[in-house]
């Protein structure tokens, strides 16, 4: 059975661990934080559950000692800051850049062969500052928004729908931003049934710009930015990897050419398994969503371009 680190013990971290340990994802997860304390009591917490729930996983803490992490397979990366209300996620640049960057080293120290699943904002820039910092292979490096901005999109849809959520399909693409994301309505369905022949075309414009705004809508309710989501979404992408599921699901990824991108990481759907991404699916796009890609891609981008400038790349 799998290990599997999270590093940052925070809202997200917690959760991701926490539903690790409840799916028994990992006969190990290590929780990683820098705050005294805060890690080992958020594990020893979960394991006071494992006999109520059922599950075999351990949970260990661990205030920043990496030698924990030694020989994990996947390494789930939620460090930085969250936004706060009224910020984008691209403001927290500056202070997460730095931290992301320092935990990929400590991790590789400990675990050479891990597989990143980055989930720190701005998580495109994250992933890209992953994977040009540390020169490990592109299909280790994953960043997780897709999935997270596909299932706000499917919940929005049941909503709409009044069903549940269990039963649309859905995906967005593009960046993990509320201007860059893109909800492929067009390919959305209900049990098989495109939605555009279900709900009219106000109502799905509407769904759409619901989701793209999904995580500010979350951050005004709570103050901080969201987790329930968020963690169990890094949790899915963690089990697809060591169950080797083959299991097709919107990543952050470098694209070489796909979607007529190249030398950026953004979200398009993969096939994930044992070897992190095994495969990109290129979906054949409209004219319109194509341009919505490139013009999502120039955003993410801008936001790259700041790693350069913070002399990171
Ligand atoms: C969100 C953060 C985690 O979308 O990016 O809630």
């Amino acid at each position: 059975m799998a290990k599997i680190t999270v590093v940052g013990a925070g809202n997200v971290g917690a959760t991701c661990a926490n539903v690790i340990a409840m799916r028994e994802i990992a006969s190990e997860v290590v929780l990683v934080d820098i705050k005294e304390g805060v890690s080992e009591g958020k594990a020893m917490d979960m394991m006071q559950t494992s006999n109520m729930l059922g599950f075999d996983t351990t949970v260990v803490g661990s205030t920043n000692d990496y030698s924990k992490t030694a020989g994990s397979d996947v390494v789930i990366i939620t460090s930085g800051l969250p936004r706060k209300p009224g910020m984008t996620r691209e403001e927290l640049i500056g202070v997460n850049a730095g931290i992301v960057k320092g935990v990929v080293d400590s991790i590789l120290k400990y675990s050479p062969e891990a597989i990143f699943v980055i989930i720190s904002n701005p998580m495109d820039t994250m992933t890209y500052l992953a994977l040009k910092s540390s020169g490990v292979s592109k299909n280790r490096i994953i960043g997780m928004g897709g999935l997270l901005d596909s299932n706000r999109f499917r919940y929005y849809l049941s909503q709409a729908l009044g069903c549940t959520p269990t039963d649309v399909q859905g995906l967005v693409i593009g960046g993990h931003g509320d201007t860059t994301m893109i909800p492929l309505t067009r390919l959305a369905t209900y049990m098989g049934v495109p939605v555009s022949e279900l709900l009219d075309a106000e109502t799905l414009q509407k769904v759409a710009a619901d989701t793209m705004v999904g995580g500010a809508t979350l951050t005004k309710l709570l103050g901080t930015s969201a987790w329930y989501a968020p963690g169990a979404a890094g949790a899915m992408v963690a089990e697809a990897i060591v169950r080797d599921e083959k299991k097709v699901i919107t990543c952050s990824v470098s694209l070489d050419g796909e979607y007529g991108q190249k030398d950026i990481c953004i979200g398009v759907p993969v096939v994930l398994g044992k070897n992190g991404i095994e495969k990109i699916l290129e979906y054949k796009l409209t004219a319109e969503e194509q341009e919505l890609f490139a013009k999502s891609a120039v955003a993410v981008r801008k936001m790259n371009d700041v790693l350069a400038e913070m002399k990171l790349v």
